[in-house]
């Protein structure tokens, strides 16, 4: 069933108070809620939404049974009838059996541990309640259980009481003073132990931090602490935003949906999320911590302390949060280098969703199953729009608009209109057309044309703007885009902009260095529209779209020549970058064409000589370098094509990386050789520079192929002393297929098989093989010991990875299409959630040629027309199908 934000109707009933009781056991589990309602309108039947997995053992209302005539339960309801029309008391007793729930949403066994996940809609499979946003309340939670088996007993908020109960049984309560929506309730149970450290607030509150894991991998929890610690301090330096209790848990688990969840004051992880050590996590994984950490931390005030009204509202919480730990991994580390990794990931996954049959607004308009709505859209996107009231407004003035809104609606449950308001209402700003960019899907394509005027001495900038249709949405209105404008002299250096005409009106320019900016920021909001910046003294470069100030595509009449020099000198580290890959994305579609008619390729010189200066030029971050080394993505690549042709993109992709292995040999070798790691791990910026530009160096002259630089690799993986560097040197030697690949794929193996975090990297690397053929070694592996189709992180890993590999996920006699399809329907009788993210490889199908198409649709259909599909699947494939 579909549901619709225009069908948004506030509750009849408020729950005042929510006092539940866990009776935890191997076979069944007892919940008993008792909740304090108080009727809002008289009349109105109480709907309550349950899964059909529970088991209704009692139902009173002010201590007396329900009369079998007064409630009615349904598969997804109980209704409730001729209710008291002041305050009741309401008790609800309902058997659950944790220990089958393989879905892992609601309460759930993993590695022997109780744990839940309820957002978005799990806690419907633990009682009988109001499962949605706009319902909070006070929570109390008492947990009884084996003490031997669980030791540990956690809830949200404080712990109040604890003590021993007869046959070996222990309990402990917890009581939140913050009133919450069901989504954040948590309960853990288990063998645990915790690292702990403390905080003091600014306001001198001392705040308990505990990371709670297995006790073998407690030492592996020391850089998700100082993360913590870190975000906490960010937070308050930043936003001004303090922590509110005594105590803050983070418990790691290691069958976990999603990355991690913000239940107040008892955070849960998937395990991925929050061990390392130098020797079993890479920097990437460092980063992800670090970074996850934070936004689940910072959901404390956007997410738990203002909420959102209804899922629709989703991005309220989490396009804001995502720009928060944005903003705070770039301050912990290389702010350009974090701009572009974020950048190529909007691009990389969220544009062609916008693109394809699951585009849907920031603020989606209707959905079957939310789960499938916790999108690159709502998050990523659901960031830039965040990001553009930055630009927009300045960090100042973005950061009264935080403070406004806090001061409005702390402890409510509210809409993105509501965080729109306090922006704009902070800063006396009017932006009338910027809402469309909630309601609006699509990305928009904005093309910009330039002109000098000598004689005037004026520079203009011609802009178009056109959202392209999307499913639901065939019409579009033009929205104000930020576009953020450096003009370069030939010397390279940034003009000094000092007044700008935009139609009739004159705009003077200016910034804290005085009255011109070296960046000025332009208001597009209509479908065409010029910009004439004065005063321009010689015929500039411009540097457009600066920090990616919008998301959009842009396309520019700026020429290759204007290209290069910007890769050779724009102050802008993230349109210095994008220079680069503007420059490789023409020649490798360029290149695509000469491949599909059999003509010969060859890269030009311009395009090599631009690389080896950025490669020697010593003066840049190294991680910026090895950013620009990299080329765009083959997905990338496939999704600027009007028909993609996964096998031409590939092989042009190989093709100029060994022309840039084979030209820049030297300067390569010696890259390696000067970017060592030295002994002892350090995650810092400046060390985990110089192992990306070490590591993509060896990737790169891997793909010689030479029995010399073979033995290299071979080196460099039998010396490497942290994470970063073996599986790298393994990847580089996984390229090409052989005795010195075998050899260390299984010396990998013997070493780490007992590290289950270390074996997804494993199960990883050979999926995402593009060796012809690998479908039936990945089928293999579905076998193996190290891969559990019970644990999400393993068919993310072997799964998705084999989906990554567009060659052989997208061959030609379907071999790749119809293994997908299989798992899917295999998963989505344990886990729909898993299954749903799976079959989203489908959703672009449309993008191939026929005989893919047709190979896909069949498999499309196949899944469909399945008996007992979750709604989750359900809802993708036939959006998928639906033209
Ligand atoms: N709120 C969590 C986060 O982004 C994600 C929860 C995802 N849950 C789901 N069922 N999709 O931090
Ligand atoms: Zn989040």
């Amino acid at each position: 069933k579909e549901i619709f934000l225009r069908d948004y109707k506030a509750p009849d009933y408020a729950f005042e108070k929510v006092d539940l009781k866990f009776e935890l056991g191997e076979e069944k589990t007892l919940v008993t809620s008792n909740i304090r309602v108080l009727p809002k309108s008289s009349g109105a039947p109480l709907i309550l939404d349950g899964d059909s997995s529970l088991k209704l053992v009692t139902l009173k209302i002010n201590g007396s049974s329900v009369p079998e005539e007064d409630f009615k339960i349904t598969p997804r309801k109980l209704h409730l009838t001729s209710l008291p029309t002041g305050p009741f008391e309401l008790e609800i007793v309902t058997e659950i059996e944790p220990q089958n729930n393989t879905s892992l949403e609601g309460l759930y066994k993993s590695s022997g541990n109780f744990c839940t996940q309820c957002e978005a809609e799990g806690f419907r499979k633990i009682t009988y309640y109001q499962d949605r946003p706009d319902v909070m309340s006070k929570f109390t939670t008492r947990i009884e259980a084996d003490k031997a088996l669980y030791p540990v007993l956690l809830g949200n908020g404080n712990l109040i009481e604890e003590g021993d109960l007869t046959d070996g049984k222990h309990y402990a309560v917890w009581e939140d003073p913050w009133t919450k929506p069901c989504y954040l309730f948590a309960l853990v149970a288990g063998q645990l132990v915790s690292r702990d450290d403390t905080f003091t607030t600014m306001s001198g509150r001392k705040v308990v931090l505990r990371i709670w894991t297995p006790p073998q991998d407690i030492p592996k929890t020391d850089h998700a602490m100082k993360s913590l610690i870190n975000s906490m301090k960010w937070d308050e330096e930043v936003f001004g935003l303090e922590y509110d209790l005594d105590l803050f848990n983070v418990v790691a688990v290691p069958d976990f949906n999603m990355g991690a969840m913000e239940n107040k004051s008892l955070n849960i992880f998937n395990s991925r999320l929050v061990l390392a050590s130098p020797e079993t996590a890479t920097d990437s994984d460092y980063a992800a911590i670090e970074g996850v950490i934070g936004h689940e931390y910072f959901h404390n005030w956007t997410g738990n302390r203002v909420t959102c009204r209804d899922w629709f509202q989703l991005s309220l919480k989490e396009g804001l949060t995502v720009f928060r730990d944005q903003e705070f991994s770039s301050d912990m580390g290389s702010r350009g280098v974090k701009r572009i990794s974020d950048v190529s990931r909007l691009r990389i996954s969220q544009f062609p969703q916008d693109a394809g049959p699951m585009a849907h607004p920031v603020r989606p308009q209707s959905y079957i199953k939310m789960d499938n709505f916790y999108t690159v859209t709502v998050y990523e996107k659901g960031a830039e729009v965040v990001r553009m009231y930055q630009t927009l407004l300045g960090k100042e003035g973005f950061r009264k608009g935080m403070d406004l809104y806090f001061q409005r609606h702390d402890g409510q449950a509210v809409s993105c209109e509501e965080f729109m308001a306090a922006m704009f209402d902070a800063n006396d700003a009017k932006f009338p057309t910027f809402p469309l960019w909630y309601a609006q899907a699509g990305t928009p394509i904005l093309t910009v044309t330039t002109s000098y005027d000598a004689d005037a001495q004026s520079f203009t900038i011609k802009c178009k703007q056109e959202v392209p249709p999307t499913a639901g949405q065939p019409q579009k209105e033009p929205m104000l885009l930020p576009l953020a404008v450096g003009l370069l002299d030939s010397q390279g250096n940034d003009m000094r902009l000092s007044s700008v005409k935009d139609g009739a009106s004159l705009h003077n320019l200016s910034s804290s260095d005085g009255d011109f900016t070296t960046t000025a920021v332009l208001h597009v909001d209509k479908a065409e529209q010029e910009f004439t910046f004065l005063g321009i003294t010689e015929k500039p470069v411009p540097s457009l779209l600066r920090n990616f100030s919008a998301p959009v595509r842009l396309v520019s009449d700026v020429t290759d020549d204007e290209l290069f020099f910007l890769l050779a000198h724009d102050s802008d580290q993230f349109n210095r970058w994008e220079a680069g890959q503007t420059l490789a994305r023409k020649l490798m579609l360029d290149l695509i064409s000469k491949q599909q008619k059999g003509e010969e390729l060859n890269v030009n010189s311009a395009f090599i000589e631009g690389i080896r200066s950025t490669v020697t030029n010593s003066s840049l971050d190294k991680e910026f370098v090895a950013k620009c080394m990299s080329l765009p993505g083959e997905s990338e690549i496939a999704d600027l094509m009007e028909v993609a042709d996964p096998d031409a993109i590939h092989t042009v992709r190989r093709f100029v990386i060994k022309q840039i292995a084979a030209s820049l040999r030297e300067e390569l070798l010696s890259t390696v050789e000067e970017n060592r790691s030295s002994a002892a791990y350090d995650p810092s910026h400046e060390h985990r520079a110089r192992r990306s530009l070490k590591n993509i160096s060896l990737s790169y002259m891997a793909s010689l192929n030479e029995p010399e630089i073979t033995e290299l690799l071979v080196n460099e993986y039998k010396n490497a002393t942290n994470m970063t560097d073996q599986v790298s040197a393994l990847a580089a030697l996984c390229q090409n297929p052989g005795d010195a690949r075998s050899q260390a794929l299984s010396d990998f193996y013997d070493q780490w098989k007992e590290e289950a975090l270390v074996m997804n990297k494993w199960l990883a690397l050979q999926a995402m093989s593009d060796v012809p053929g690998n479908v039936e070694h990945v089928r293999s592996l579905l076998e193996h010991p190290a891969f559990d189709i019970r644990n999400p992180n393993k068919v993310y890993s072997l799964i998705g990875g084999f989906c990554a590999s567009a060659v052989n996920f997208h061959a030609k006699d379907g071999s790749g299409y119809k293994f997908l399809a299989d798992i899917v329907l295999e998963l989505d009788k344990l886990n729909p959630q898993v299954a749903s993210r799976m079959i989203s490889a489908f959703t672009r199908w449309r993008r191939f040629d026929e005989e893919r198409q047709a190979l896909t649709k069949a498999q499309l259909e196949r899944i469909k027309s399945q008996d007992g599909l979750s709604d989750n699947v359900f809802e993708i494939a036939s959006k998928s199908l639906a033209s």
